[in-house]
């Protein structure tokens, strides 16, 4: 199957959730304790899927709450209308996956004032008064990639090579932090080069694609790609089996969902990537616990893990792929 066939497949089946859930939410809105309002950023991206599909997951063990989940399709403006939305409808509680910080920093004042618990996930806002963060540590997972590539390039004090990173949305903190712990490692080697001036792709596969033409354009001899996210990385595969030139490059990306990150590793397409866990299941779960009168600390994170040639079958065996 196609790959944009493949999104679209994963949108639906997140539309066809959200909708689902939203039917069987009239039926028993009444007897529902709490309201609980989830702002995602937007549902173009794979891993947007899955965080929704998780966070539906979570909601249906838990009979006593309604879930209502609104999409910022990838729009500031979009997003800050939805809380706008839910902080209308009173929800109990906040969950917000805000597409960018600054933009959406306001309307997350607006909804703490309002005295509405905010959680925040995965990226954050330019303000600490929300009751919680959960997510990955970026700062951490750049660290690993920053690690890994050096090994990849030849290893501490020797490693040599021409590096194109490509970014995320440069509005968000992932993408800095993806940025930053990478560098701590591979700045110190005075062996690598890196190519390009902070060019982001927005976490797109197209534009990473579009990146990469480019640089192979500009640059006889690339040696390892960097993309702070899956699709991004894949995207530069993509252009540079294009140019013929896939197999003088080493890959990396981040997220590892299983039908993506993890198959194209287990394919040789990406040589690693690193998992970053949708903070769909442990964001919802944690809202309950603080509505039912529970202490919750004040930034959850989840785990990482490396994912190579060497571990990625038994990943996906374990999911049953
Ligand atoms: C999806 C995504 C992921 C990435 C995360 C960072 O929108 O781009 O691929 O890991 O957001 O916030």
């Amino acid at each position: 199957m196609k790959r944009r066939d493949l999104i679209g497949l994963a949108a639906i089946a997140a539309l066809t959730a959200t909708t689902a859930l939203t039917a069987s939410q009239n039926a028993f809105a009444q007897d529902k304790k709490f309201k609980i309002g989830f702002s995602q950023a937007t549902t173009i991206e794979p891993w947007r899927a899955q965080f929704n599909k998780d966070i539906i997951a979570e909601a249906a063990k838990h009979p006593e709450v309604e879930l209502i989940i609104t999409d910022g399709e990838d729009k500031t403006e979009k997003q800050v209308a939805d809380v706008e939305n839910l902080i209308r409808q009173e929800v109990d509680a906040l969950l917000i996956s805000p597409k960018e910080s600054a933009g959406l920093t306001g309307v997350v004042l607006q909804a703490i004032d309002a005295k509405i618990p905010v959680f925040v996930l995965d990226r954050n806002v330019e303000t600490d008064k929300y009751t919680q963060f959960v997510g990955g540590d970026n700062k951490l997972i750049g660290r690993a990639a920053g690690e890994y590539a050096v090994e990849l390039l030849g290893g501490a004090g020797k490693a040599q090579g021409n590096v194109v990173e490509i970014w995320g949305g440069m509005g968000t903190q992932p993408a800095h932090d993806r940025h930053d712990g990478f560098h701590e490692f591979t700045d110190k080697e005075p062996g690598i080069k890196n190519l390009l001036d902070q060019q982001s792709g927005d976490w797109k596969q197209d534009q990473a694609y579009n990146i990469m033409a480019n640089a192979l354009r500009s640059n006889e001899k690339i040696d390892l790609v960097y993309g702070h996210n899956d699709p991004m990385a894949y995207g530069a595969y993509l252009a540079a089996k294009d140019a013929g030139r896939e197999k003088e490059i080493k890959f990396i990306g981040i997220d590892a969902l299983p039908a993506e990150g993890v198959t194209w590793v287990k394919n040789g397409e990406l040589t690693a990537t690193f998992l970053y866990a949708t903070p769909g299941a442990e964001g919802l779960r944690q809202a309950i616990k603080f509505l039912n009168g529970e202490k919750v600390e004040k930034t959850i994170t989840l785990p990482t893990e490396k994912v190579t040639s060497e571990n990625a079958e038994a990943i996906l065996k374990s999911k049953g792929m």
